[in-house]
């Protein structure tokens, strides 16, 4: 194995560090302590055990967490009630609503109604046209931890070729629009592309958010270059007895990791910076809606 790997779980312990030092001078500069609000509807085991981990994290820096826990047949106008008062609660600072929401619930008509400042997922359509734009905006937490990262190992990204697999709203158009804007030469690939291994092998930064388990292999890469792997994909692993699962990646780390220059492991890669974006977008939003200066390295 010839690539450096990259500790996404070291570098969230690091900002997670900072971020703490942060709200401890809030509070004692400004008497001031970041709140997140967290709204999960419905009892889905994988977002009850992400909503669990932001809250504990959250509480971990020294910032006030909100669970708000509606039950599955909640309706939009009773969801729509809560957001409205966390919108006009002033010890709220950032508000989130796990996704998936239940069929019944419009996940647009209801992202759309938190208040774009405190909109600390970045999925409001007000802070993706800023961050279209090139404007200050909240910017989504897994686009913005793999940005954090690609800056970490290669300071200025000015001219690098980067190319992103993946189109959704949630990681790859964001994700496309911030290399962008730190001036890459950006592609997005997707299931209808044409020849997708020879635009990868084009790329000096490799972004995968497809959910397709181990799609990308040694054969696609540029030697050298860096892969920044989101997937988090389960399965069988029947190799740990039966019915047992593993988490792997979009990318086949082994065989990548051969030629890649540098490359995030899954787990420990992208993942655990997602949750520590989320509090450095909390604090960012908490010194925003204070008319305060934004600690360094916690914003796009
Ligand atoms: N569900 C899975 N990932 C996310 C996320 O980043 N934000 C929200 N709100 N829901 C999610």
């Amino acid at each position: 194995m010839s690539a450096d790997i990259i500790d996404g779980k070291a570098f969230a312990a690091g900002l997670r560090e900072q971020i703490a030092k942060n709200v401890e001078q809030l509070k004692e500069e400004h008497n001031l302590t970041p709140g997140l609000a967290v709204i999960l509807v419905g009892e889905d085991p994988a977002s009850e055990v992400y909503v669990r981990n932001k809250g504990k994290q959250t509480v971990e820096c020294g910032m006030n967490s909100y669970e708000h826990k509606l039950d599955a047949n909640t309706s939009e106008e009773e969801l729509l009630a809560l957001i409205d008062k966390l919108n006009n609660d002033p010890t709220v600072h950032g508000i989130l609503c796990q996704l998936p929401l239940p069929d019944h619930l419009n996940s647009d008509l209801v992202i759309n109604s938190i208040a774009p400042e405190k909109d600390v997922d970045g999925f409001h359509i007000s802070n993706v046209g800023l961050l279209g734009t090139g404007q200050k905006s909240m910017v989504p937490c897994t686009p913005l931890g793999c940005l954090l990262m690609l800056r970490e190992r290669h300071g200025s990204l000015s001219g690098m070729n980067a190319v992103v697999v993946g189109r959704s709203n949630i990681v790859g158009k964001p994700m496309a629009n911030l290399l962008l804007r730190d001036s890459c030469t950006v592609t997005i690939v997707h299931s209808r592309t044409k020849d997708i291994e020879a635009a990868c092998r084009n790329a000096d930064i490799l972004v995968a958010a497809v959910g397709r388990p181990e799609m990308i292999n040694a054969d696609w890469i540029k030697p050298g270059a860096t892969v920044i792997d989101v997937g988090i994909n389960r399965i069988p692993a029947p190799e740990k007895g039966e019915g047992k699962h593993r988490i792997v990646g979009d990318v086949e780390f082994a065989s990548a990791a051969e030629v890649a220059g540098a490359i995030t492991p899954v787990p420990g890669g992208v993942g655990p910076m997602t949750i520590a974006c989320l509090l450095a977008n909390t604090v960012t939003a908490a010194c925003r809606a204070n008319n305060l200066p934004e600690p360094e390295g916690l914003a796009a």
